[in-house]
């Protein structure tokens, strides 16, 4: 009788099954809603802070000397007297982005959110005693941005985790490891962010990579933890910068200082898939603050990586890197601010596009929504150019003066786009309407 019922509502479309009855080896996604609304999004603020932020040296500095203990000193000292996280989600969202994600706990293993698990966190082990991603969470959510968590999968500071090719050396006892304990920790604090903070966009993992040397594949229990993401929060994302295809219980897939496609960083040899894209990239060289690090990019090849980005069906993650003290570089700022400028003339060509209908050519790219095709040129030296393009246009106009741009089809496929002497701006957008 009961087989009948549940056969008659699946049926009539009606799930009968709620979270905790379905089947444990069941792989679970995000829910479609939020996936969209991620790949809406289009730009991102990803954060770099934590105890590592005071030695001005970026968040692998454990990894290059320091004894743990040394190390760990660090958090007697952190005092950031100027965070203020309303101002921190003005700043980016004033920028044009859309979600931050942010470090709630690195590879060195500090928790910058209070953990019942490890007395390493912000609020038990600092004078500040404040747990900033709290606070963060709670201006987000008075702001409308989303949060996103990252989240190391290694630790340089726990005896527990099965120490891998990184993080040697530094006064830990990887006699002591203990992959279930561990495994266990992972996902008591993964839980704590999930009951108490609030609706959270995703959670990044990172850190995969440390063992992909081993001689016996390391097993990392992903499923069952991405499951147990899911269960807690259907709607929120999984993301792994393991920079590998794509794992079941994925939902989106990153690429590290690289756009989609590209590698030149090396870490992007896998496959594009299906999933919404998303490119993480620093705003000088280095993702956690560096004091000599003023090597920042120019606001005209960061607005670019954004439309790149978005042409290619992706999102930018842009780093900023805040400093001891809390607050965000005027360098990363100035640049924030330009950005956000630029948006508010031709976010509409960005956000909600996806991919473009052609690959990137050399004079720039394209993105698409609905029947509105947006051509982003870059590169406007030459007075015409060639869309290798199957749609048929059937308005061309200047984006966003709405002069009308002249074009012609080519016998032997696509349409010349005739943009004339075009004025020196970042990306000189045309709109097409399409059939
Ligand atoms: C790398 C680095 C890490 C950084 C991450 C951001 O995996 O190890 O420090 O957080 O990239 O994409």
């Amino acid at each position: 009788m009961k087989k009948l019922v549940l056969a008659l509502l699946t049926l009539l479309g009606i799930s009968p099954l709620k979270a905790a009855e379905i089947p444990a080896d069941t792989v679970l996604y995000a829910t479609p809603e939020s996936v969209n609304e991620f790949r809406d999004a289009a730009f991102g603020i990803f954060i770099h802070w934590g105890i590592y932020s005071i030695f001005g040296q970026g968040e692998w500095y454990l990894n290059y000397g320091p004894q743990r203990e040394e190390y760990a000193k660090a958090a007697s000292a952190f005092y950031p007297a100027n965070f203020n996280a309303a101002q921190w989600v003005k700043s980016f969202k004033d920028a044009g982005a859309k979600y931050i994600t942010i470090t709630t706990r690195h590879h060195d293993g500090f928790s910058m959110f209070h953990t019942e698990y490890s007395p390493y966190n912000i609020v038990d082990a600092t004078p500040f005693g404040r747990d900033i991603i709290k606070e963060l969470a709670d201006e987000c959510e008075k702001q409308g941005m989303r949060l996103h968590f990252y989240y190391s999968h290694v630790d340089w500071m726990r005896d527990d985790y099965p120490m891998g090719r990184t993080g040697h050396d530094n006064g830990k006892k990887p006699e002591n490891a203990d992959w279930p304990q561990y495994y266990r920790f992972m996902n008591n604090q993964l839980t704590e962010l999930l009951t108490k903070y609030g609706k959270v966009g995703a959670i990044w993992f990172d850190g995969k990579w440390d063992h992909d040397e081993d001689t016996i594949p390391f097993n990392w229990q992903l499923e069952q933890q991405y499951n147990m993401i899911h269960r807690l929060q259907p709607d929120c994302l999984v993301a792994n910068n393991h920079h590998e295809d794509v794992y079941p219980g994925e939902d989106i897939q990153i690429f590290e200082r690289d756009l989609p496609g590209e590698n030149t960083a090396g870490y992007s040899e896998q496959a594009i898939s299906s999933l919404p894209l998303e490119t993480c990239q620093t705003m000088n060289g280095m993702w956690g603050y560096k004091i000599v690090d003023k090597n920042y990019k120019s606001v005209p090849v960061l607005i670019k990586m954004l439309v790149e980005a978005a042409g290619r069906g992706g999102n930018l993650l842009l780093n900023v890197g805040p400093q001891p003290d809390g607050s965000i570089p005027a360098d990363a700022l100035e640049r924030l601010s330009a950005i956000g400028d630029w948006l508010k003339i031709y976010g509409e060509t960005v956000y909600s596009t996806r991919r473009g209908d052609f690959p990137p050519q050399a004079w720039g790219t394209s993105t698409r929504k609905g029947n509105k095709l947006y051509v982003h040129v870059f590169d406007t030296a030459n007075p015409v150019i060639y869309l290798p393009l199957t749609a048929k246009i059937k308005k061309a106009r200047t984006f966003p003066d709405a002069d009308a741009v002249k074009f012609t089809k080519m016998s032997s496929g696509g349409y010349c786009l005739e943009i004339g002497k075009c004025p020196n701006v970042i990306d000189y957008v045309v709109e097409l309407e399409t059939e």
